[in-house]
């Protein structure tokens, strides 16, 4: 009679670190990124062992070439939750200074539980953030750095609102004025300043142009009509005179809850560029301890090749301030700005790509996944986990290596903080 016998290969169990591991199963295990920075959640590639992460330390060890950080993912799955515990553990754990723009007004238990300093802005109020501030390192007058920085802005504002590329005279002349204006060594230089001086430039804003002050004038009248329109309604009482809020020097940050305005995407767009604008001019301290600058839903600085380069330029800004810029999205194609042609382009999103080499991606719907991989370089394996991520778990790729993080939201204060969900679900 044939007796089966099974014979069953037992081997002794063993446990080993990630680091071991990986290397006898190297398709299977990942190192992860390390133990630097504040705990996050857990990683489900290297079975569940714990996720820290700091773009300051990752710098630091060479891991990433810039600080910068991109989260996306469809409404509702934890992007603001996990940007909320980042900066309460990043502002708790390693005392860095936080500026957050929040279009939904949803940061304010954060700032509760940090003490951060709330800014709340709508037309018409009384608080008011001057764009063309001076940094607190800079003396009266305005330096060559900080002339082109607000040329810069005023160039996004204006051409967001005119729909089109500033003509050359258009762009020279208010970079013109805004030298004008930085050389009379005046304590505060405002839009309105600005506003008036194109209508009526000087002799030597005329002569640069080769024309008469009346002809410049003419000439840029299309730009001084659309500044004056954005004082009278979109920044009306926010961004239109002299800042009248203090901030807390020695306090761990502020929120702009911009919430007042988030339901105009138009409006949204402009109040998100003067507001950067004036956190440039906080960011610039040349003291203080390192910072984060973290826009929630900042598609609406994506919505065209103008605001996403200004983006870019301002992200380019914060690295020699040493500053990393946290930016919240819902679809990768957010990205793809519109030419003023209607047609979508990836390059000025390429560059700020290749300026954000942390990425975060929580789900993605799965029209959005080719997208997502052509723009990312992911995986066909990465892009299909893309759509079968579940709330709170997100697929980070930071500079090519890869980790798959089930965010922690702790219970308390940290659940207060991270609601959104009470009005939908009360
Ligand atoms: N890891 C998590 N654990 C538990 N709850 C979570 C987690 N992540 C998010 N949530 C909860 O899910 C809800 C939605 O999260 P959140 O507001 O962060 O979504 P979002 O992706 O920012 O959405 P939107 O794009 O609409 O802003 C919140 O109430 C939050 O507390
Ligand atoms: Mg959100």
């Amino acid at each position: 009679m044939l007796r089966l016998v099974r014979h069953r290969l037992r081997l002794p169990r063993h446990r080993g670190t990630t680091a071991h591991v990986c290397s006898a199963y190297p398709f299977q295990a990942e190192a992860g990124l390390g133990a630097r920075g504040v705990y996050l959640g857990t990683n489900v590639l290297t079975g569940g062992g714990g996720f820290a992460y700091d773009p300051f330390e990752a710098y630091g060890a060479g891991v990433v070439t810039n600080p910068n950080i991109l989260l996306a993912g469809e409404p509702g799955m934890g992007k603001s939750a996990a940007a909320k515990c980042f900066i309460y553990r990043s502002v708790g754990v390693f005392g860095r200074w936080a500026a957050i723009a929040d279009p939904k007004g949803e940061y304010l238990p954060l700032a509760d539980a940090l003490g951060l300093t709330v800014i709340k802005l709508h037309p018409g109020g009384t608080a008011r953030l001057n764009p063309l501030d001076r940094g607190p390192g800079e003396g009266a007058g305005v330096s060559e750095e900080a002339a082109r920085r607000q040329a810069a802005m005023l160039t996004a504002l204006l051409g967001s609102v005119l729909r089109r590329d500033l003509g050359p005279v258009e762009d020279a002349a208010l970079g013109w004025a805004v030298t004008h204006l930085g050389r009379q060594q005046r304590d505060v230089v405002t839009l309105d300043d600005v506003a008036r001086l194109l209508a009526s430039p000087t002799a030597e804003m005329a002569e640069r142009a080769r024309a008469t002050p009346a002809e410049l004038a003419r000439s840029v009248e299309a730009v001084t009509y659309a500044l004056g329109k954005l004082l009278e309604r979109s920044l009306r009482g926010m961004f239109d005179g002299p800042t009248t809020v203090r901030l807390n020097p020695t306090g761990p940050g502020i929120v702009l809850d911009l919430s007042a305005v988030h339901h105009d995407p138009e409006a949204l767009t402009l109040v998100m560029i003067a507001t950067t604008a004036w956190l440039q001019t906080v960011l610039s301290a040349p003291t203080g301890p390192k910072r984060l600058q973290v826009l929630d839903e900042a598609w609406s600085l994506l919505g065209s090749e103008r605001t996403t380069r200004y983006l870019q330029a301002c992200w380019k800004l914060c690295r020699s301030y040493g500053v990393a810029n946290v930016a919240i999205v819902h679809r990768l194609s957010d990205l793809r700005s519109q030419a003023d042609d209607g047609t979508a382009t990836a390059k000025v999103a390429m560059g700020l790509l290749a300026d954000t080499q942390t990425r975060v991606l929580f789900r993605q719907a799965p029209d959005q996944v080719a997208d997502a991989r052509q723009l990312l370089g992911l995986t066909a394996t990465e892009g299909r986990l893309l759509w079968k991520l579940s709330k709170g778990r997100s697929l980070w790729k930071v500079a090519g290596r890869t980790a798959v993080v089930q965010h922690v939201v702790a219970r308390g204060d940290e659940q207060v903080i991270c609601d959104t969900d009470s009005r939908m679900v009360a």
